[in-house]
């Protein structure tokens, strides 16, 4: 197909990026496509910072209200957020401009769990949605859509938006036909049915979006890549973490809780996960199956290998060598991938139905296994929740792992209290460091304690955790879960006024 625009009418549509960006207006709720650096629009969101840039020089107000799938890229995120263009940003970010701004209190952030947007959008929590500018491969001849390297929130974007801008991708190769399954049967409570999908192959949608070719006011080409950040070899820490997490799964293969073909494997992004997934890789494991988010580079590589046997997400998010690898094969990929609405990826009741084994990475966990995933000090945001509320939450395994300390030793990440939770001690199960495994499983929250601090922390740390968890012991309020409450925060108070944890 030479010709990407196929639908007469949405052809004439078909404009400059500077042009199709004048449809956007101040305080206008646009809603762009994009989940980790992929499928993102590339030359609208520039066209639109440029001209909230001359808004802002003549002195005229211009901010939009913005929702995406997950994070995308500098030349979205970063480029509205470099112009102060963004008065309300959600639901994932990871872009260093839009992190300072929401922690420098001039963004407004919301974070929430990816598989929740799509239903609080249909129910107008985020107000009417003026705009929907989403990247696509191609229009086919009856105006339906050939998404690309992302889902995301497109399906809900498309329908739930009063004007749609298309990004033509010609960088997105045609061969992506038939790896998509996009679903159409949600609907809202109390008219809901069970969503027909047992095994992570199975196809319950469409191959393509669909969309009112009357609401699609301009249509752009491109021919750009995605963001396809380098991917860098594990470390000598993530290595040590992926050996425990191993270690612990061939340990409940051996007691039966597990079979050898595991259960569908949910993996953040990150060192970490990288190192998990390459140590699955040496184990000697095969046909595996992954229900995930985000496929990245080495999760191509199991698939080629065979220690995967299927891989269903919402998004690649690949370095340039995967893409390379991926359009390469993407005939071979097209047979084992699928990719989903990020509401059916991350949906409870799949999650639960499919057993996953959920792998994230976490900032902190206090002794009894609530865990921060996106506050430091409390107060100061990362990036945000994601999918792993919605994993852990529901998995049959829920893993949350990081190195014992950050910041150059000066904070552990085992501490007294969390001081923001964003997974409660009800859905950790195993918590993973480079200093060992704890399996929290059956345990009361003092066994929990106990275990956590021997096993998982530091041991620059461990004997300032254990003094405060006998002390608390002692003399707590309540003995179920005991705190000394003047006392729980003052490792974090210490950090913000010296930069470290350590009493000097
Ligand atoms: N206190 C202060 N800073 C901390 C910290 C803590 N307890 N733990 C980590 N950090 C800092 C690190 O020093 C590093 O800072 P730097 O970039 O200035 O070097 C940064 O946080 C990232 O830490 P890193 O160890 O490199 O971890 P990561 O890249 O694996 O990210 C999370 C960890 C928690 C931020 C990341 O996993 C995340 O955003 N999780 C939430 C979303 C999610 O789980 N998504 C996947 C589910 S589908």
């Amino acid at each position: 197909m030479d010709d990407r625009i196929q639908h007469a009418g949405m052809r004439q549509r078909l404009m400059p990026a500077d042009q199709a960006a004048a449809v956007i207006r101040h305080g206008d709720t646009v809603c762009m496509s994009g989940f980790t650096g992929a499928g993102y629009p590339k030359c609208v969101p520039q066209a639109l910072a440029a001209r909230i840039q001359q808004a802002h020089a003549r002195g005229d107000p211009f901010r939009v209200r913005l929702l995406t799938g997950a994070s995308t890229a500098p030349e979205l995120d970063g480029a509205l957020a470099k112009v102060e263009g963004m008065e309300l940003r959600l639901p994932y970010q990871s872009d260093p401009t839009v992190r300072d701004r929401i922690n420098a209190g001039q963004i407004d952030y919301l974070d929430i769990h990816l598989s929740h947007v799509a239903q609080h959008t249909w129910f107008g929590f985020f107000g009417d949605i003026d705009v929907a500018v989403v990247e696509i491969a191609a229009i086919l001849p009856d105006g339906r859509l050939l998404p690309t390297s992302s889902i995301g929130n497109n399906r809900t974007w498309l329908e739930r938006a009063g004007k749609v801008i298309l990004e033509v991708n010609r960088w997105q190769p045609l061969a992506l036909d038939g790896m998509h399954d996009v679903y159409y049967g949600t609907a809202l409570p109390p008219d809901r049915k069970p969503i027909p999908l047992v095994r992570v192959e199975d196809r319950i949608g469409e191959r393509y979006l669909l969309v009112d070719p009357d609401k699609v006011v301009a249509v752009v080409e491109t021919d750009a890549h995605d963001r396809n950040s380098p991917f860098s070899p594990p470390d000598d820490c993530s290595q040590r973490i992926a050996g425990h997490l191993l270690e612990f799964i061939e340990h409940e293969v051996a007691r039966r809780r597990l079979t050898p073909r595991l259960l569908p494997l949910q993996s953040g992004v990150g060192n970490i996960a990288n190192a998990v997934l390459a140590g699955i890789a040496a184990s000697g494991y095969q046909n595996l199956e992954a229900w995930t988010e985000v496929i990245q580079d080495n999760m191509l590589r199991l698939l080629r290998d065979g220690v995967l046997r299927f891989a269903s997400a919402t998004a690649l998010s690949l370095s340039g060598t995967g893409t390379a690898e991926f359009f390469e094969h993407i005939d071979f990929y097209r047979r084992c991938i699928v990719l989903r609405p990020q509401e059916i990826s991350n949906h409870p009741e799949l999650i639960r139905r499919l057993g996953c084994i959920a792998m994230n990475g976490m900032l902190e966990t206090d002794i009894y296994g609530n865990v921060n995933s996106t506050h430091v000090a409390g107060s100061r945001i990362m990036n945000g929740i994601g999918g792993s509320g919605d994993f852990a939450r529901n998995a049959f395994l829920s893993i949350f792992m990081a190195p014992s300390t950050a910041k150059q030793g000066g904070v552990s990440t085992i501490v007294p209290m969390a001081s923001h939770v964003d997974h409660t001690e009800h859905d950790t199960m195993i918590v993973v460091t480079e200093q060992g495994l704890a399996d929290l499983r059956g345990l009361s929250p003092r066994q929990r304690a106990r275990d956590i601090i021997a096993k998982c922390a530091h041991p620059s740390y461990r004997s300032m955790l254990e003094d405060y968890f006998d002390r608390a012991c002692r003399n707590s309020f309540g003995k179920h879960t005991p705190h000394l409450l003047r006392e729980a925060l003052s490792w974090h108070a210490r950090f913000v006024e010296t930069g470290s944890m350590r009493i000097a």
